[in-house]
């Protein structure tokens, strides 16, 4: 039996035509109450999923008027970007304070502190790595998470590193993923002021 389990209300997902947030947006409407606001570029791109809990707003991040517009009235922000990670960053923290919201969940990548065994500094991840500087500077509420390769089983089965431990395992399924973001969001003072590592248990 799913248990819904949220007393917050309201979510804005950015970058919600994202595959991370395409997957994330179908779990939250079926373990929680929330209502969604799905932010986007070229937002004909996606169908309403439900549209008494749904609303699709277009816009750009970097978009910082229609940014704070759709930031009116939400309890959680939920960021599932890629490219220009930093500027997005600087972005969200801006509007977040222009509106009073505190609590942000923003997706990283493993990788950004040199914390998988193996794995050397990669430029790819400098933009993953100065957006994580940009939240962790903040004084919101975030918690970042930097999840291994994604796969596509169903298993949610994951576990969790902290910033300053070893990366462990190298994937995790976009169902954990969700699982995790889904609790994340919907309870209060949940691993705030985190950045965690996340891989398949
Ligand atoms: N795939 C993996 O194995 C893996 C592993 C670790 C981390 N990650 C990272 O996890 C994050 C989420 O993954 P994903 O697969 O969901 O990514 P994705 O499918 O590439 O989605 C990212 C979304 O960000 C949106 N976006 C980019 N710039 C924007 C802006 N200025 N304003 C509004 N939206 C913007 C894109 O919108 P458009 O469609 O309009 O371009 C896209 O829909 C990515 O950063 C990815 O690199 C992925």
């Amino acid at each position: 039996m799913t248990v819904k389990q949220t007393t917050i209300r309201n979510i804005l997902i950015l970058g919600a035509n994202g595959q991370l947030a395409r997957n994330t947006t179908r779990v939250f409407l079926r373990d929680s109450d929330a209502t969604l606001t799905l932010y986007l570029r070229r937002a004909s791109r996606l169908k309403n999923p439900d549209p008494h809990r749904v609303r699709i707003v277009e816009g750009d991040v970097l978009d910082r008027l229609t940014l704070e517009s759709a930031m009116e009235g939400q309890d959680v922000v939920y960021a599932n970007l890629a490219g220009a990670m930093k500027e997005q960053a600087e972005s969200i923290v801006e509007a977040m304070h222009a509106t009073g919201l505190r609590r942000l969940i923003f997706i990283s990548s493993m990788g950004i502190y040199g914390e998988v065994p193996g794995e050397k500094y990669r430029s790819v991840l400098d933009p993953y790595r100065d957006a994580a500087a940009v939240i962790e500077a903040s004084d919101l509420d975030f918690t970042i998470l930097r999840p291994g390769w994604f796969s596509l089983d169903e298993a949610v089965a994951y576990r969790i590193t902290q910033k300053g431990e070893p990366f462990k395992g190298h994937d995790v399924s976009l169902n954990s993923l969700s699982d995790l973001i889904v609790k994340l969001a919907t309870t209060p003072g949940m691993e705030v002021r985190r950045s965690l590592g996340v891989s398949r248990a």
